[in-house]
This record gives structure tokens, C-alpha cells and sequence, in this order.
């Protein structure tokens, strides 16, 4: 978890689980009771979740077992990054997973997610994460790590103080991102994500990560110097 860059650095708590299941288990538990906690000192949290393979089950609890376990609706849910370059129905969305797997089943009804249209400019972008911070910033950011150490769509490189934005991804990503389209060239090219800076900021953070392929993101992430080359040490 991170309060703010001035923290940056200062050590995560380290949860090492059993396996997938388990890690989905006590991470739902920590998502659902830090999300009531904040509630309980300010009747509102502002949350930022990321979409992925990592996160799924750990969603499946959210609608099932904690559906009633707080007020979502007192939830207020800012998309993390999205595709862009997708059909604007496309299933693909990250946007149309949060809807379909998130907010809708857990009655969330304030939803901020990205003007992801090609034409979608920096300027946009960076007054939608504007919004956000005049908001108060975030509570909460839930993430997974990309094989590299994106967060978000925030790629080895991507400055600590980056804003919201258009990105090209990485060859890593659009490899790895490939299991979840019919074929690897369907795979966009670019992205929109929030940047370093609102993501470190967030005033707490929960990262989940399974499976070798991120031994070596998460290994870095973990013991390695904090460094825009392993983009989740901002956290
Ligand atoms: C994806 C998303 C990230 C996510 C990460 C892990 O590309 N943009 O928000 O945290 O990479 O994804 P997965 O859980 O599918 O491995």
C-alpha cells in the first residue's frame, strides 16, 4: 500500500498463498474490508480496479459471497485502462468486463470509465483524470502486474509523474493479452490507462499476482530499487 509518493518505497505487506484460490479468498476478505472501512470514515470511497485473468475469481466473490457484505452503491468505481481501436459494442472492452462482472452485479451505479474512441486525445484524458483527483483521488487501486511490471496500462519506462494517456503496448503485453481474443493480431495495439502519479497516490493499494510468469515482475517489485523500469514499485 502507498500514501502518497512521499511513502513510496516504504515496504508492502507481503501476503504469499497457497495457491490461486486461496490468494482470490484473503484478498476478496482485504478488498471488501478495506472498502468498508473507508466507508465507515467518509460514507463514500472512490476505487480504481484493473481487468484481467489474475482478478477473476476474486470478482466471482465480490458478486456471490461479499455481495451483501458492504454498500456498493456508496461505491464510486474509476476504470483503471482500456483498449483502444475495439468496436465501441466490443465484448473486449475492459469496460463492458467491468459492467458485466463488477458494477452491475454489485449495484455500483457511479462509474467513471475512459472515453476510449480512436480520436480520444491526452488533453481528454488528462481532464478525466482530473475529475478524479478533484474528487479527493483514490482510496483504493486494485491490481494485477503485467509479466514486465505494467500496472495499469503503464509500461516499463512510463514516468512516475505520468498522467493519464495513449500508450503503445508492450510486445510482453500484447503477447500475454493475445489468451483473451480469438487470435493475436486482434490484439489493439494501444491503450488508455491512468497514469503513475494518481496510481501511486492512491491511499491504499492491493496487487495480485499468480502463476511463474510473474515471478520475476513480482520478485523486482518486491525486493528490487524503486524504478520507472518496474512501473509497480510506484506502488
Ligand atoms: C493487464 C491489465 C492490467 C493487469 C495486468 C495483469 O494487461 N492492463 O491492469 O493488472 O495486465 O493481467 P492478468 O491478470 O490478465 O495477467
Amino acid at each position: 500500500g502507498g500514501d502518497g509518493r512521499e511513502l513510496a518505497g516504504r515496504p508492502p505487506t507481503v501476503l504469499v498463498c497457497a495457491d490461486y484460490a486461496q490468494m482470490s479468498d484473503r484478498a476478496a476478505a482485504a478488498v471488501v474490508e478495506e472498502v468498508a472501512a473507508i466507508l465507515a470514515r467518509k460514507g463514500r470511497t472512490l476505487v480504481s480496479f484493473s481487468v484481467g485473468g489474475t482478478l477473476e475469481t476474486l470478482y466471482g466473490l465480490l458478486r456471490t459471497r461479499y455481495r451483501h457484505s458492504v454498500d456498493w452503491a456508496k461505491v464510486v468505481l474509476v476504470q483503471m485502462d482500456e483498449y483502444l481501436d475495439l468496436p465501441p459494442d466490443s465484448s473486449y472492452r475492459n469496460s463492458c468486463i467491468l459492467i458485466e462482472k463488477v458494477t452491475a452485479p454489485l449495484g455500483i451505479r457511479d462509474v467513471h470509465l475512459f472515453d476510449a474512441e480512436a480520436d480520444v486525445t491526452d488533453a481528454r484524458l488528462v481532464a478525466f483524470e482530473g475529475r478524479i483527483s478533484a474528487l479527493g483521488g483514490l482510496d483504493l487501486a486494485l491490481h494485477g502486474i503485467g509479466r514486465n511490471g505494467h500496472i495499469g496500462f503503464n509500461e516499463p519506462g512510463s514516468s512516475f509523474q505520468s498522467g493519464a494517456r495513449v500508450v503503445a503496448l508492450a510486445a510482453s503485453t500484447l503477447e500475454a493479452n493475445s489468451r483473451f481474443f480469438p487470435s493475436a493480431d486482434l490484439v489493439p495495439r494501444r491503450a488508455v490507462t491512468l497514469g503513475l502519479a494518481l496510481l501511486g497516490a492512491a491511499r491504499s493499494s492491493i496487487l495480485l499476482a499468480s502463476g511463474a510468469d510473474k515471478h520475476a515482475a513480482v520478485r523486482q517489485a518486491i525486493l528490487g530499487p524503486t524504478t520507472e523500469q518496474l512501473p509497480a514499485t510506484v506502488i
